[in-house]
């Protein structure tokens, strides 16, 4: 009995400490790392053997490697929805039915839902503190300049640095326009539709056939040229008002520039794990390379064998190679759960105006971004938390940039909202090796609003069947690319359908090259009708949903166009000049 009495607070302080250590250890801090159009085939630990980056690949040493991590769509709004809701993008209205699947201006209307749930907040709820560093992409205003409905900090995080939009050529002078890239094709046409219809009223004219209304022709070509003056107006002003660094909800830097970006970024994201290494947190380091307009600091320049691209790429290997000596530094390595993917895979259309290539490599995948070939999908997968998860294991089971909700709500023991459909899965048991098989047996492949391609892994097989219900034109045929369009394009002419569907194995055809056909695959018609049902099925949970990506969303409205100064003084400011240049040989 006495015995008893002296063991007993020795028994409860075990008991304590037993917890404390394994609630420590099972409530690891996050820092997830994702890059911006970055190929899977640009990274050593996936086959590159040109392009240096020893810090990414230190993660599939000391951790976890998935082979089949697929992006939830092949452009970036989108799958950054995905990826923080844990939920296809249509599902949350992130996906569109137009041509243009991504937000291009800063003072659009959509953006992620504030009814949606973030693991981030679900997180926070569980006493994380969050911070998100780089780009944001989902969205910033609903109906003022500054209601910031759309706002990181409206989904769970507690500190926000980086672009509300995202980086594009547009941002840094010399380095071109998208908008000219991508549109060539239709100014093309309409401008030798409209020299068409005025050759044909002339000749009309002059064969006395028709007497042209000159008055009204008049107006309607002033109305025109009006209309092209604001465009033209706007787009010399683009970069002011479109590319923009916010802190929290203050625009800091606009527009913003490219001097020691980089270093910024780290130091952001150093500040933020330094601040919160006594409590629990979660990093969301978004970085803005390795998207156009690519940019490489001094230490960087013409280091590569890859021009400005692997420069690029370099650099923010560098960066990835900081953010973990930070975390050893501050002696929190073995208790943070690190994660690094791309948002899709590489931008094959990328082509600098002076004929440099400023896109990725898919490696073996056919297509790139905005395809649903696995090059666009198939994107680096790596996670390590030392003592907790095998170090250099490869997974080779499906998994999606969706599991991660899922994952960080078991892990914090959240509670897994139960008013909606979530279609990520836990990662852990795969990651733990307590299960060879993931629970996604089917997972959905869309286009913009459009199912494109549906892929199965049937049960206790090693076969994965992937079905194109319809894929992109490429121009020039022949290339994996649609180069007129700059981007692959999910309707109409953009694409060909295909009844029966394309057929493959990507477990024996990664690289999608030869469609199997019923003499090639004994199996082909049922395979075909388990997918058709799965997709029924699938199709049978939609609800429909506000587009956040409708063309009204989606337009310019300048009411909603946060400017930090005046417009007199074209809304530009600069409260980040002195960190610049404190910062200034930080790499040293
Ligand atoms: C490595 O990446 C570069 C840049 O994207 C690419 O040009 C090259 O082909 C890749 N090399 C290999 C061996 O995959
Ligand atoms: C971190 O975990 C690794 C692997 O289990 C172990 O070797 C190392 O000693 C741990 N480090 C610390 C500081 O606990
Ligand atoms: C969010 O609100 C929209 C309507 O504005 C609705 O259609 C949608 O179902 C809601 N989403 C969730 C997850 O509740």
């Amino acid at each position: 009995m006495r015995n008893m009495k002296v063991l007993l607070p020795f028994f409860l302080l075990h008991l304590a400490i037993g917890n404390l250590g394994q609630s420590a250890s099972m409530q690891p801090n996050y820092v997830f790392i994702m890059a911006d159009d970055l190929g899977i085939g640009d990274l050593g630990c996936y086959g590159n053997s040109t392009l240096r980056t020893p810090h990414i690949d230190s993660l599939a040493k000391d951790g976890v490697m998935l082979t089949q991590h697929i992006a939830a769509a092949a452009i970036c709004t989108p799958s950054r929805a995905a990826f923080l809701t844990g939920r296809y993008p249509v599902r949350s209205g992130m996906t569109t039915i137009q041509r243009a699947g991504v937000y291009l201006f800063t003072a659009g209307s959509g953006g992620l839902p504030t009814n949606e749930t973030t693991f981030v907040k679900l997180a926070k709820e569980q006493g994380y503190s969050t911070g998100l560093v780089g780009k944001w992409h989902l969205g910033l205003n609903c109906e003022t300049s500054d209601d910031h409905c759309h706002h990181p900090l409206r989904h769970g995080f507690d500190y926000f640095y980086g672009l509300p939009l995202t980086n594009l050529r547009n941002c840094k002078p010399g380095a071109g326009n998208v908008f000219i890239v991508a549109t060539q094709h239709v100014v093309h046409s309409s401008v030798q539709v409209v020299t068409l219809a005025l050759a044909t009223l002339l000749l009309l004219n002059s064969f006395k056939l028709l007497k042209v209304p000159w008055r009204a022709l008049g107006y309607v070509s002033l109305a025109v040229a009006l209309l092209l003056a604001v465009v033209l107006l706007f787009f010399s002003q683009f970069r002011n008002l479109n590319c923009i660094m916010m802190r929290n909800r203050r625009v800091i830097q606009q527009p913003f520039s490219f001097e020691n970006l980089t270093q910024r970024m780290i130091d952001e994201a150093t500040n933020f794990m330094e601040r919160n290494a006594d409590r629990p947190f979660l990093l969301f380091m978004s970085f803005i390379p390795v998207h156009t307009a690519l940019y490489a600091s001094q230490e960087f320049l013409g280091k590569s064998k890859h021009g400005l691209y692997g420069d690029s790429v370099e650099e923010m290997d560098w960066s990835v190679g900081q953010i973990l000596a930070s975390l050893e530094r501050l002696n929190l390595s073995n208790q943070t759960l690190v994660y690094f993917t791309s948002d899709q895979g590489a931008h094959l259309e990328e082509i600098a105006d002076n004929g440099e290539v400023h896109g990725g490599w898919n490696g073996i995948y056919k297509g790139g971004k905005s395809t649903n070939w696995d090059g666009g999908i198939r994107v680096p997968g790596l996670l390590r938390w030392p003592g907790v998860l095998a170090a250099g294991r490869s997974i080779d089971a499906l998994t999606s940039n969706m599991d991660l909700f899922p994952t960080v709500v078991t892990l914090t023991k959240a509670a897994m909202p139960s008013n909606r459909i979530i279609d990520g899965r836990d990662l852990m048991p795969l990651l733990l090796g307590e299960v060879q098989q993931s629970e996604h047996e089917f997972l959905f492949h869309y286009c913009n609003s459009y199912l494109s391609a549906v892929r199965w892994q049937p049960k206790h097989s090693s076969a994965i069947w992937k079905a194109h219900f319809f894929t992109p034109n490429f121009y020039p045929e022949g290339s994996q690319g649609c180069f007129d369009t700059h981007i692959c394009y999910c309707f109409g002419s953009f694409i060909s359908h295909h009844n029966p569907p394309l057929l493959y194995d990507v477990s024996r055809d990664p690289s999608e090259a030869l469609p199997l056909t019923p003499s090639s695959e004994p199996r082909y018609h049922q395979i075909l009708e388990v997918m058709r049902k799965a997709v029924g099925e699938h199709r049978k949970t939609l609800t429909p949903v506000p587009d956040q990506l409708s063309l009204n969303n989606l337009l310019w409205k300048p009411w909603l166009q946060p400017c930090c100064s005046t417009v007199w003084q074209h809304c530009r400011c600069d409260e980040e000049k002195n960190r610049s240049t404190a910062l200034d040989g930080a790499m040293g």
